[in-house]
């Protein structure tokens, strides 16, 4: 494995790429190649079969790149298809659900969290699992709107508030003092949630422990890129470039040149 190779990263769409600024934060040397499966956004509402179908064909699609690591920032996608694909693939292969899990178990006291998340990463149960088994109570709540109001700019609105309550109330009594938010999008609403759950609830975001635990796997396997000069971004979408380039401003604070389609 050549250490100069570039980073994979895949999402449903845009949203990934707040698990991407971390990234290049985290690893300001690395290549990194992003790629949008916006043909088949939203993932949040297919089924299992149809979600781990486009997450091989992601990965095949970056494997052909000669990435050295595989980023799957969608929490949808990882939620149903990061055990096949760390059985498929020959490079390792993170996800946004491990390091959001490990947060939140080492951010409870009462041992009630709440998991926010797609109706599709809700049904996959895959944080129910994990958490019940560390003897955590877990509220896992689906909130479908929350993507389109995040793409629509809508995040501030005072609907936006009406939406949270409306997903949220049923957290009130309940004891939770740490909830995760388990998809991409959902961190652009957390001032909502924040006002509708109350300051003693804490609010985790995995995209920084994903690139930290994404650094520490590239040093401990000598796969750091050891050179300094200007690292490449690159950007692909399965569909629309243009709309990917236009959304892509509410999650990625860098300017974006060029999307491929592919
Ligand atoms: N990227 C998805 C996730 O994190 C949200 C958008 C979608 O439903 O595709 O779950």
């Amino acid at each position: 494995m050549d250490s100069s190779n570039p980073i994979g990263l895949f999402d449903s769409g845009v949203g990934g790429l707040t698990v991407m600024s971390e990234v290049v934060k985290a690893l300001p040397n690395e290549h990194i190649l992003y790629l949008g499966d916006t043909a088949h956004l939203p993932y949040g509402n297919k089924s299992p079969s149809a979600i781990i179908r486009f997450a091989i064909e992601n990965a095949n699609f970056l494997m052909r790149q000669k990435i050295k690591l595989l980023i799957i920032s969608c929490h949808t996608a990882c939620a149903h298809a990061i055990d096949i694909l760390q059985t498929l693939l020959p490079i390792p292969v993170l996800g946004v659900r491990d390091p959001g899990f490990c947060d939140l178990l080492q951010a409870t006291r009462t041992k009630r969290v709440a998991v926010l998340a797609t109706a599709s990463t809700i049904a996959s149960g895959t944080f129910q699992t994990l958490l019940q088994a560390e003897k955590l109570h877990v509220y896992p709540i689906a909130c479908p709107l929350f993507v389109p109001f995040v793409e629509e700019g809508l995040q501030n609105h005072a609907a936006a508030k009406l939406i949270a309550e409306y997903y949220l109330s049923s957290l009130k009594g309940t004891g939770i003092d740490v909830a995760l938010l388990a998809c991409t999008h959902y961190p652009l609403l957390s001032t909502v949630i924040q006002e509708v759950l109350g300051t003693e609830v804490r609010l985790i975001e995995p995209a920084h422990s994903t690139a930290q635990m994404a650094a520490q796997l590239l040093k401990e396997r000598n796969l750091l890129n050891p050179s300094t000069s200007s690292p490449i971004y690159r950007f692909f979408a399965s569909d629309d470039p243009e709309k990917f380039r236009r959304l892509a401003k509410i999650f990625f604070p860098f300017p974006i040149e060029k999307v491929e389609l592919v």
